[in-house]
C-alpha cells in the first residue's frame, strides 16, 4: 500500500516538476526573430508621382481603419497642405488589413476618394505597428526617394508643417539626419502587465539606444532606404521607434536637435495661437481640438506674438 502511495507522490512530482519547466521556457517562444524585408504586398498606393515632382517634405500617418474622423480631420488641416514656403509638402496615411470586410471596404472607397492611402496586406493592430513603419520607410524606399524629408507622425497629433518647414531649411542638413522629441537614454519596461512590457529575450540589454518619440519624428529621405535596408538584420521589436533607433545606432546615425528650442511634445501642450506657431508637433489632439485650434490659427494669420 505505501509502495503504491510512494509511486503517487514521485509521478506529482515529475509532473510538477515538467509544468515548472513548461512554464520557465515560455519566454522561449518569443526568441527574438528578424523582420522580413519584403514582408506582403501592397494592396493600396497614393496618387503621386515623386520622380516628375518631388516634394520637399512627405508626411506618414499610422492610423487605423476606425480612424476616419482623425484622418478627415487631417485632411482639412495640416494634412490638407501642399505648399508651404513655396515647398511641395504631401499627406499620406498607413494601414493594414482589417478583418471586417466593411472596414476593408469603407478603406477601398475612402482611397479612392482622396487617393492618400499607403495599404499592405498585415493585421491592423497595435503591436503591428512596426510592421506600418516600416511600410512607411518601404514605400519611400522604392516609390519617393526623390522626396527631401520624410515625417512619420500619429493621428492623434497637431503638426504645424509651416514651422516644421522652415526649421527644415534653415536646417539645410539633407542626408543622415534624423529629428525629433530625443530619447537619448530610455530603458525597457520588464513588468508583465505593462502594456509596453518588453521582456529580457525580446531585448536582453539594459537601456534602448538613442531614439525618438513615435509621436513625430522627421528625417533626410536616405534614411528611409538607409533604414528599409538594413531592418532585416536588427532584431525585430514591437516598439516601432525603439526599432528604429535599433536600426539607426547600426547606421551610426545619431538623432540630433532641429532646434534650440523644445518643438516636439509627446507629452501634449495647451494650446494657444502664438505658441503653436512655434512648435512642430503635439500630442493628444481628438479630431474636434485639431478643426478648432487650425481655425483659430488661420484666423489670427496676422496676429503679432511676442517674438520669444
Ligand atoms: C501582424 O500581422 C501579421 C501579418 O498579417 C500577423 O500574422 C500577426 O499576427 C500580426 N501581429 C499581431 C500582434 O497581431
Ligand atoms: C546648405 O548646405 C549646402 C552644403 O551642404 C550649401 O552649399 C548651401 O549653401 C546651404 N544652403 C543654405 C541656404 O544655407
Ligand atoms: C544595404 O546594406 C548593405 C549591407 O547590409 C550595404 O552593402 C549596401 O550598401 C546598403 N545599401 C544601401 C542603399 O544603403
Amino acid at each position: 500500500m505505501t509502495f503504491v502511495k510512494m509511486r503517487l507522490v514521485y509521478a506529482c512530482l515529475l509532473m510538477m516538476g515538467a509544468l515548472c519547466l513548461y512554464f520557465s521556457m515560455e519566454p522561449f517562444k518569443e526568441f527574438p526573430f528578424v523582420l522580413k524585408k519584403d514582408h506582403g504586398k501592397f494592396l493600396r498606393l497614393p496618387d503621386i508621382d515623386c520622380k516628375q515632382n518631388p516634394p520637399f517634405l512627405v508626411l506618414l500617418v499610422t492610423s487605423s481603419h476606425k480612424q476616419l474622423a482623425a484622418r478627415m480631420a487631417i485632411r482639412k488641416t495640416w494634412g490638407g497642405e501642399t505648399e508651404v514656403q513655396g515647398q511641395r509638402v504631401r499627406t499620406f496615411f498607413l494601414l493594414g488589413t482589417s478583418d471586417s470586410a466593411h472596414e476593408m471596404d469603407a478603406t477601398a472607397q475612402e482611397s479612392e476618394q482622396h487617393r492618400d492611402i499607403i495599404q499592405k496586406d498585415f493585421k491592423d493592430v497595435y503591436f503591428n505597428l512596426t510592421l506600418k513603419t516600416m511600410m512607411g520607410m518601404e514605400w519611400i524606399h522604392h516609390f519617393c526617394p526623390q522626396a527631401t524629408f520624410v515625417m512619420k507622425t500619429d493621428s492623434d497629433m497637431f503638426v504645424n508643417v509651416g514651422y516644421l518647414t522652415e526649421l527644415l531649411l534653415k536646417k539645410n542638413k539633407t542626408t543622415r539626419f534624423f529629428t525629433g522629441y530625443i530619447k537619448p537614454n530610455d530603458f525597457p519596461i520588464r513588468q508583465k502587465f505593462n502594456k509596453w512590457f518588453v521582456s529580457k529575450f525580446e531585448y536582453p540589454w539594459d537601456r534602448y539606444p538613442p531614439f525618438c518619440s513615435g509621436t513625430g519624428y522627421v528625417f533626410s529621405s536616405d534614411v528611409a532606404s538607409q533604414v528599409y535596408n538594413i531592418s532585416d538584420s536588427v532584431p525585430f521589436l514591437k516598439l516601432e521607434d525603439v526599432f528604429v533607433g535599433l536600426c539607426l545606432a547600426k547606421l551610426k546615425i545619431r538623432p540630433e536637435e532641429l532646434h534650440t528650442k523644445q518643438t516636439f511634445f509627446p507629452g501634449g501642450l495647451r494650446f494657444s495661437v502664438c505658441r503653436f506657431q512655434k512648435i512642430v508637433a503635439c500630442h493628444f489632439m481628438t479630431p474636434q481640438d485639431l478643426l478648432t485650434y487650425w481655425q483659430a490659427m488661420e484666423a489670427s494669420r496676422e496676429q503679432d506674438c511676442p517674438s520669444v
